[in-house]
């Protein structure tokens, strides 16, 4: 613990000589123009990846980048991102090798964390014809991590947070990355939800609601 306060010290003083006015900055506001929901892995560090400082990136990780429409933690997020801090982007970024993912493709039970990881059974469950065509089961799992972000993409654009952004006139889009821990690039899956008319006619919602 020592250490990491050390650690800790060294870097306040790298920043603070880089910027004299760096944190006193940083403490008036922050401003940052995305909400990145990416996985909990040790690994997939956003800001890092991103190699922006602090105050440029608001963040949400859980296990396998999920957004569960009953999910306060991460609702909260949302909402607080999308309304207060204006972003005008929101990304859930996945990763290949994703240890939830590929839990969810095994069939042994590991406790609690099985009804987190049911969300990707579900995902598998609804592309199970095209992913049981591919043969290469490292392949399949690389699937299902895109899919998988697909899918959260499209969650984030028909929460009532995003549904009534839109709606009120913000700009805010929605997109879907995935990175690879082998070579530290990120790659833009093309997934981009930027109005209501791309949420699919039964999640579509008028009116203002408790959010
Ligand atoms: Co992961």
């Amino acid at each position: 613990m020592e250490d990491l306060f050390a650690r800790n010290r060294a870097w306040a003083d790298r920043m603070r000589a880089r910027d004299p006015e760096f944190f006193r900055r940083l403490a008036r506001q922050q401003a940052p123009r995305l909400l990145w929901i990416g996985c909990a892995d040790s690994r997939v560090a956003a800001n890092q990846l991103l190699d922006l400082d602090p105050g440029t990136v608001f963040v949400h990780r859980n296990i396998a980048n999920l957004v569960v429409h009953t999910d306060i933690n991460m609702l909260s997020v949302l909402q607080f991102a999308v309304e207060v801090l204006a972003v005008a982007q929101v990304v859930v970024c996945g990763h290949y090798g994703c240890g939830g993912v590929r839990a969810a493709m095994a069939g042994r039970q590991l406790g609690l964390i099985d009804n987190w990881l049911r969300h990707i059974k579900d995902v598998y469950d609804q592309h199970a014809e095209e992913l049981a065509g591919i043969a290469d089961p490292g392949a399949r799992e690389d699937r299902l991590v895109e899919l998988n972000v697909l899918h959260q993409t499209l969650h984030v654009a028909r929460s009532t947070v995003v549904q009534n952004a839109w709606a009120r006139g913000q700009k805010l889009e929605v997109r879907g990355w995935v990175y690879a821990i082998e070579d530290g690039l990120l790659r833009d899956l093309g997934y981009r939800v930027r109005g209501p008319e791309e949420i699919g006619a039964i999640y579509r919602m008028v009116g203002e609601g408790v959010t």
